[in-house]
């Protein structure tokens, strides 16, 4: 078992030959620091900071795989424009003695993309998050749609790669594309990609292996996937134990735990208030701000934080697998550092602790702090749709 100070050496990340100077990350967090989906300067200092910040690996948030894979139109994709600063990105990174990976994603039927009529899904669903946008209802995808979105995925991990970055995070997770598949709740398919676990699994596992195949063998894939999507009917531990077996058998470097369907449970991933205020100011219509005014008390379910909220449910999964396994999800202090050291998780992800602070590592590491000041008023999740991800406190 490591101890605090030992979690500051280096250390590979699982079977790849990639060499991280500790175990923490930064996880995913959507930075809206974009100019028309492009990448700007405020993100490649945003991640930098996080490199200074004894941040072995940053991860960027996100890459859509595909211009229809966004869920709304200013959004970054993997494409050459935003592939040519994704580099400059990846370079800086690597100056300032860090290492940097980037989530591919595509949101499937989670979108307000006007250029997309019927976004794709498992199934057809009416869409709430895009209904005031008039894309009332999803597509059910076809064999030949889901093997576009597959390639789409690999040729975007091949171009990540491409342009320096050390691993890639295919999000399973949090009511995108692939997490509908695994949801019963998002996936009525009567086909072999619907109904028990190992069918809802079964396209999740096609795009890891594309990729894989794709990239080869050495290069990190690590994944993001639910513990659980928080509600009745959706993705259960249980279920979330086959997959990670499942990811296990197929060779996935890492999986990074978290749980929660942004479309339904979008605080269940996080814990702490619900900025209401700002989330309404935000909507992106008059019909957006008045719903959210309206409704916004009764469709957004607050959750109370506790830290390191997700580990009762991370160690029945630890139990299961012995691969690596990212714990993600309310880390606060030393000592919660300490318990999760202790429950066997090899790597540790932070993302409110980090935005409130990027040399949060720094000062626990020399003891000139205890604990993160970070309140979890969650207004970092308005500022992102404002001017970039930031800390208000
Ligand atoms: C402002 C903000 C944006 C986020 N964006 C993403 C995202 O794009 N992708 C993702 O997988 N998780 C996203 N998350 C979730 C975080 O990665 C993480 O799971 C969550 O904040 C819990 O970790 P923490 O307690 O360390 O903050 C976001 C969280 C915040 C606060």
């Amino acid at each position: 078992m490591k101890t605090f100070e030992e979690a500051f050496s280096e250390k590979r990340l699982g079977d790849s030959k990639l060499r991280l100077k500790n175990v923490f990350f930064k996880s995913a967090t959507y930075e809206g620091m974009f100019d028309q989906g492009i990448p700007n300067r405020k993100l490649i200092d945003h991640h930098v900071a996080m490199a200074k910040g004894e941040v072995a690996l940053t991860t960027l948030s996100y890459g859509a795989v595909s211009a229809n894979g966004r869920t709304f139109i200013d959004q970054m994709y993997i494409h050459d424009r935003s592939l040519k600063e994704l580099k400059v990105l990846a370079h800086e990174v690597h100056l300032a003695g860090g290492k940097v990976s980037i989530q591919l994603t595509h949101c499937g039927y989670f979108s307000k993309n006007k250029e997309v009529k019927y976004p794709l899904a498992p199934s057809r669903v009416f869409n709430a998050y895009g209904s005031l946008s008039g894309i009332l209802f999803s597509r059910a995808m076809s064999i030949e749609d889901m093997e576009m979105v597959a390639h789409d995925f690999a040729e975007a991990a091949q171009g990540v790669k491409e342009a320096g970055y050390d691993a890639i995070e295919i999000h399973m997770g949090h009511g995108y594309l692939l997490s509908q598949f695994l949801s019963p709740k998002t996936n009525k398919r009567k086909d072999a990609y619907g109904g028990s676990i190992e069918n809802r699994a079964r396209f999740p596992l096609e795009v890891l292996k594309k990729v894989q195949a794709k990239v080869g063998k050495d290069f990190p894939v690590l994944v993001k996937l639910n513990l659980s999507d928080g509600f009745k009917g959706g993705f259960t531990l249980e279920d979330c134990k086959y997959v990670a077996k499942e990811l296990e058998k197929n060779g996935c470097t890492a999986i990074v735990l978290s749980g929660g369907f942004t479309s339904k449970t979008p605080f269940y991933l996080m814990r702490g208030d619900i900025p209401l205020g700002g989330m309404i100011k935000n909507g992106s219509s008059m019909a957006e701000k008045i719903t959210m005014a309206l409704f916004g008390p009764f469709i957004v379910k607050r959750y109370p934080f506790t830290p390191n909220f997700f580990l009762d449910q991370a160690k029945e999964i630890r139990e299961v697998v012995r691969m690596p396994l990212v714990y993600l999800g309310g880390v606060d202090s030393k000592s919660g550092i300490e318990e999760i050291l202790d429950a066997g998780f090899d790597f540790i992800a932070m993302a409110r602790a980090l935005i409130h602070d990027s040399d949060f590592l720094v000062k626990l590491k020399e003891n000139q702090i205890e604990k993160t000041e970070c309140n979890r008023c969650n207004k970092c999740v308005v500022e992102m749709d404002r001017e970039g991800v930031k800390c208000v406190l």
